[in-house]
């Protein structure tokens, strides 16, 4: 075999070996992986009661609570901080109960009544405890501030209930609004700025009682 038949024979292997990695890509282009069934959306409908509103939605099954109020229903007072039950910025009060609106799916909510920050007064009416953070000046930049107004509403409320907290010594004692006592039960609640003992005096107004 010379040397020009040995070449043609390897330009052939060249162009064989193209032509197979050709066919193998075309046929991963030609057949596109089927989409496991885990990621497909699904729509649910749903109503809810937010600040004394009905509102039927239909929603992916997968939107947050937070997302709802603020994406679908456009009650952007609700804040997203860290999306992970860490900032409390996202709280709401739903059926009474304060919660982490970023870490609850809305389909968890059918029927259930929320309260969000627009929900508690208006610029005309201000909720008590709204005004009382305005009066003590309890937020500075004021992004932690709807949820820190939420959960301190709340909270007066849990220790009118007697509903225990970690502070008690005596869990069999009726809870009071003190200072140790209000300070754990924002401790769910971050403030970047710093406002906390202003927060405080705030609430401690409400309560009537001093911080
Ligand atoms: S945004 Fe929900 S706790 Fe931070
Ligand atoms: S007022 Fe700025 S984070 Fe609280």
């Amino acid at each position: 075999m010379g040397i020009d038949d040995r070449l043609e024979m390897s330009r052939r292997g060249v162009l064989a070996a193209g032509a197979a990695g050709a066919v193998v890509v075309q046929s991963g282009l030609g057949h596109a992986a089927p989409v496991p069934a885990a990621e497909k959306t699904v729509f649910v409908p749903l109503s809810l009661e937010v600040n004394g509103t009905s509102h039927d939605l239909r929603l992916d099954t997968r939107t947050t609570l937070l997302d709802t109020l603020r994406d679908h229903l456009h009650l952007t007072g609700t804040k997203k901080g860290c999306d992970h039950g860490q900032c409390g910025a996202c709280t709401v009060i739903v059926n009474g109960e304060r919660i982490n609106s970023c870490l609850t799916l809305a389909l968890q909510h059918q029927g259930d009544k929320i309260t969000t920050i627009e929900g508690l007064g208006t610029a005309d009416k201000l909720h008590p405890m709204q005004a009382a953070f305005i009066e003590h000046d309890g937020f500075q930049c004021g992004y932690c501030t709807p949820g820190q107004i939420c959960s301190a509403v709340s909270v007066l409320e849990e220790i009118r209930r007697g509903v225990p907290s970690h502070a008690q010594e005596d869990l069999l004692t009726t809870p009071q609004a003190t200072n140790t006592e209000m300070r754990e039960r924002m401790s769910g609640n971050i403030c970047r700025c710093g406002a906390y003992s202003n927060i405080l005096e705030a609430m401690a107004e409400v309560a009537g009682e001093r911080a």
